[in-house]
């Protein structure tokens, strides 16, 4: 949600709320959720009554777990840190064992002293294929049942591998919590300048007429890292960056981007409407893939750990789909990540329609572009419209020149927070809008699910190669050409927050 400093009371007197850990002595805990919850407790948010219970399988102490989470955030005074680390608990067991959950049960119970109303938000921070297990085990414990007060589950990504496998851990899902209790997480709905979306396009008249076929001539949403695979190869073989990006941040992008204004800023009401957009994305059939998608893998894949000789997978995707609405109708949108690229950016660019009638002179063979609106998600986050304006002093010549908006000046000396300070707050507020329903969640699936199999089919193009430093293959330039059309420079690229 968007309001959380006004809305969250720290010092609130509610029931103790337990934020159970299950997968504690992982990398998400480690890397995510320690820093951020103790950003939260920093900045007075995390409201009194939360406390924290790890559970994994290694045989720690409370203190060990502790002083794990302490080496995990950096910088703190010895003061905040152990008011902080008082909070903390840590219980081991096997998140599938029903019995050992027990144990949990009772850390639960503890904390709820006399109290007999509790509340425990269980966090899936596991490998995907202990979510099942450990949900069942949940349900055997007893520890799905609301009566004592509100229980909460949070699943990350990936959510299944392809629409009939997140289909089946749905239904499994759906077999001991409501749809209202489950929180799918995107973590690229924490991120401030993409919640900045919704309230750029909705919050101001002067977007919303002209945010249709009418104006916008085609749209380009760039997630681009320059990280290579690392030690994620195992998993990231498996997936690829269809799976491992498009299904989920980008196919978000495109949703916020394409959805109709919803009548409230409340759960459902935003993701019906992302429904309705991802609902209207045609689906590629396999012969059109071909004319869609351009592959490629870094050179040097292969000798990334876990990943398979002759690999196939690709680690970059340039993709062209359309929303087949009134609102969208023609208007191609070009979806392109990758790793090993020259650099980290997400931006999406909305490109406008070119004047309809040139009055002044152009150069012989010069095109005006339209406007364009460069939305920078990170880094340099922030904004920018290019539009022509004239040369001073000159005969009517004209020149693309900017409106800019940057976070770091416009709302100087406040730090953007991590993606996972907001998701947190959401989810103790019990607030579903930035989480994936499950409707929508498949969905995606079923958008990505038919490119992914034209690339197992006999005779499907092999991944273009490229050097890792690059810009990803030259032929991800392909599928614009054929539309008359380029990728566009960047929010970097143009010079733009630097
Ligand atoms: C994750 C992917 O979901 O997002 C990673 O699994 C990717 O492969 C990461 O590196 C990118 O997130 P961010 O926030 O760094 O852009």
């Amino acid at each position: 949600m968007i309001s959380h400093g006004a809305t969250v009371l720290p010092g609130g007197t509610g029931s103790v709320t337990a934020l159970v850990i299950m997968g504690a002595s992982g990398n998400l805990t480690h890397t995510k959720l320690a820093p951020a919850l103790f950003n939260l407790y920093r900045k007075g948010r995390l409201p009194r009554h939360v406390h924290v219970i790890g559970v994994a399988r290694d045989q720690w102490s409370d203190a060990e777990f502790r002083q794990r989470l302490r080496g995990a955030i950096g910088d703190a005074n010895a003061a905040e840190w152990d008011d902080f680390a008082s909070r903390l608990s840590y219980v081991p067991a096997d998140v599938t064992d029903a019995d050992a959950l027990g144990a949990v049960s009772r850390r639960v119970g503890e904390l709820a002293a006399d109290d007999d109303r509790f509340n425990c938000l269980f966090y899936l921070a596991l490998a995907p294929g202990l979510y099942a297990p450990a949900i069942t085990a949940l349900a055997s414990a007893g520890m799905a049942d609301e009566s004592p007060g509100w229980r909460r589950i949070v699943i990350e990504k990936p959510f299944g591998s392809d629409l009939s496998t997140a289909q089946r851990l749905n239904q499994h899902i759906h077999s001991v919590f409501s749809e209202d209790q489950v929180y799918r997480i995107d973590h690229y709905l924490g991120k401030e300048t993409v919640q900045n979306l919704l309230v750029f396009r909705f919050a101001n008249s002067i977007f919303e007429p002209i945010w249709n076929r009418n104006y916008i001539d085609q749209v380009q949403i760039t997630v681009a890292e320059d990280i290579l695979v690392g030690e994620r190869g195992e998993y990231y073989d498996r997936a690829g960056v269809l799976k491992d990006m498009f299904q989920n941040h980008l196919l978000q992008l495109l949703a916020l981007i394409t959805m109709d204004p919803p009548f409230a800023f409340q759960a459902d009401a935003l993701r019906n409407e992302k429904v309705k957009a991802l609902s209207a994305v045609r689906r590629l059939n396999l012969r059109d893939v071909r004319h869609n998608l351009v592959i490629g893998q870094y050179d040097g894949y292969h000798y990334e750990p876990g990943v398979s000789p002759g690999s196939q997978t690709p680690t970059y995707a340039a993709l062209r789909l359309f929303v087949d609405n009134w609102r969208w109708h023609g208007v191609p949108f070009y979806l392109r990540s990758g790793k090993g690229l020259s650099r980290k950016t997400t931006e999406m660019i909305i490109q406008f329609r070119s004047p309809p009638h040139m009055l002044f002179p152009v150069p012989e063979g010069v095109d005006i572009p339209g406007n364009t609106l460069s939305i920078c998600v990170q880094p340099n986050e922030g904004m920018r419209l290019e539009f022509q304006s004239k040369v001073p002093d000159a005969e009517l010549e004209m020149k693309p020149v900017s409106l800019e908006f940057h976070y770091d000046e416009g709302f100087a000396g406040v730090d953007l927070p991590d993606a996972y300070e907001h998701l947190l707050l959401d989810l103790l507020d019990g607030d579903a809008s930035l989480f994936i329903r499950s409707d929508e969640i498949e969905l995606a699936w079923s958008i990505i699910d038919p490119i992914v199999h034209s690339l197992d089919l006999p005779g499907a193009p092999a991944p273009y190669r490229y050097i890792p430093g690059m810009d990803g293959p030259p032929n991800g330039e392909e599928l614009l050409l054929g539309d008359n059309r380029r990728w566009l420079p960047g929010c970097v690229e143009v010079g733009y927050g630097i």
